[in-house]
């Protein structure tokens, strides 16, 4: 069984503490946040420690105290550097699902990935990761198709959906392509819709709530549990499986 330190209890986090802790594989141990202020409220589960972590030496005591094998990270860009340096020594497992890292934070976790196994994946879910697999072979399959992409969310969210813009740049399209609806309570919709001369393929995925973050967390973690040490997408993890399912050779 892996054992799992979270890092973030916020509207992501607490969906994802969910998920981890009914899943068989993995013990999910303790819970970092910002502020611990009131763990006995917020805790998901009595016996389980939520604590603060502030700096490098409060890591590192509480890692020597609370051994884990992986830290799951849906707190903020500023976490990575905190406990960086503990995860480095120790060799630790991480899933981060960070979506605003800058290039100055990327680079960081680059230097990491040399002592330890790093997946840092800005779309967490099983379900897009796979639409933009899918998206990119028929970009490759049928280049001269006509290609539009659909974001529809819930009415208060300003910006054009990040996912979108990703399935956009990986499949090079331009940006003036993605249409985005604004409607009630939409958790987020992505569609993208290819037109040929004589038929319609639509890619579409649905998200019907944050617990699908959690499912993505543990299926990295799974996937990364199987890696060497290095710089992990979430692309490079499917892309293994498929290869994997195909009978063809990791390096190729
Ligand atoms: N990749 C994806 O598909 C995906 C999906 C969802 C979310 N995310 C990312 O996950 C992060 C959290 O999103 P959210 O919607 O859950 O935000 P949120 O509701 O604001 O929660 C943020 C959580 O992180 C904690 N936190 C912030 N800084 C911390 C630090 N230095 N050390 C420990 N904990 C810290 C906060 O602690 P307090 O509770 O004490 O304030 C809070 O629990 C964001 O970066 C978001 O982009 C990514």
């Amino acid at each position: 069984m892996i054992k799992v330190g979270l890092v973030g209890f916020g509207k992501a986090g607490q969906a994802v503490a969910q998920v981890l802790q009914e899943d068989p594989r993995y013990e999910l141990c303790w819970i970092a946040r910002r502020s611990a202020a009131d763990p006995a409220k917020t805790a998901p589960s009595p016996d389980l420690p939520m604590v603060a972590l502030a700096s490098n030496e409060d890591w590192g005591q509480w890692l020597d105290a609370h051994p884990v094998d992986a830290l799951v990270d849906f707190s903020s860009p500023e976490s990575l550097h905190l406990y960086g340096e503990q995860l480095r020594r120790r060799g630790l497992m991480l899933v981060s699902a960070i979506s605003a890292y800058s290039a100055v934070d990327l680079d960081y976790a680059h230097t990491l990935a040399s002592h330890a196994r790093v997946l840092c994946s800005p779309n967490i879910t099983v379900g897009i990761n796979f639409l933009i697999m899918a998206a990119r072979l028929l970009r490759k399959i049928a280049p001269f198709a006509d290609v539009e992409i659909v974001e529809q969310h819930f009415r208060e969210k300003p910006e054009v959906s990040g996912t979108a813009r990703k399935i956009a740049q990986t499949i090079a399209v331009n940006e003036d392509h993605i249409t985005s609806l604004r409607l009630g309570g939409i958790v987020g919709h992505h569609e993208v819709i290819f037109g040929f001369p004589y038929q319609t393929v639509r890619l579409i995925h649905s998200a019907i709530e944050r617990r699908a973050f959690g499912t993505g967390a543990a299926f990295a973690l799974n996937e990364l549990a199987q890696c060497e040490n290095g710089f992990y997408t979430f692309d490079d993890l499917m892309m293994r499986m498929v290869k994997k399912e195909l009978g063809v050779n990791h390096s190729s």
